[in-house]
């Protein structure tokens, strides 16, 4: 959907970051601590989306560059905000801006069985690469996807 907007986040906005990804991740969430911590974190870039003119942002991507390999870190919308679009909105916007910088490899990690994260991830071209057993808190696997990103031509003449 197309009313979505997606703004850079500056720390300045951790509170709202933080609440957003407490809200989405519940029990699984990383803690306020931890999300000041990347919004501060060198090479890590943070979004928030917003939808139509509602002034509370309704969900929020967090992505690194890691010279041209980049990954998703992490990516969460509030519940009552779910299929409406979000996680799109965010997921092209980071894509986007990864492209613009030069990133060839988005990467990211996903719980075996968290099928909507999965079936956005497939919508969005990535595909499994590896798998880590028992990653996460829980005890469940994690999957390794890798999305190849089209290398602008500025950059290839770089
Ligand atoms: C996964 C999550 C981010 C999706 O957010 P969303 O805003 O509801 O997603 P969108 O509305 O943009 O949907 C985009 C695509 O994702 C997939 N999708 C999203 N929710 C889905 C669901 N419940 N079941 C199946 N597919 C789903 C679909 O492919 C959808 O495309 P479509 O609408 O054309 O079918 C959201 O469910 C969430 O925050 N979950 C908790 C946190 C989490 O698991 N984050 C991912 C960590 S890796």
């Amino acid at each position: 959907m197309s009313n979505w907007r997606v703004e850079a986040a500056a720390p300045a906005r951790a509170d709202e970051v933080a609440a957003i990804e407490r809200a989405a991740f519940g029990a699984a969430s990383w803690g306020e601590d931890s999300v000041r911590q990347g919004l501060k974190a060198p090479y890590v870039v943070s979004l928030l989306a917003y939808r139509g003119d509602d002034p509370a942002p309704k969900g929020f991507l967090m992505w690194r560059r890691l010279g041209e390999e980049a990954e998703i870190l992490t990516l969460g919308v509030i519940s009552d905000s779910r299929r409406r679009g979000g996680a799109d909105a965010l997921l092209e916007a980071a894509l986007a801006q990864a492209v613009g910088e030069g990133v060839r490899s988005m990467f990211l990690e996903v719980e075996a069985g968290n099928e909507a994260a999965r079936a956005l991830y497939a919508k969005h071209g990535f595909a499994q690469v590896g798998e880590r057993r028992g990653y996460y808190k829980n005890g469940a696997d994690a999957l390794v996807l890798r999305k190849t990103l089209a290398v602008l031509p500025s950059a290839e003449s770089a």
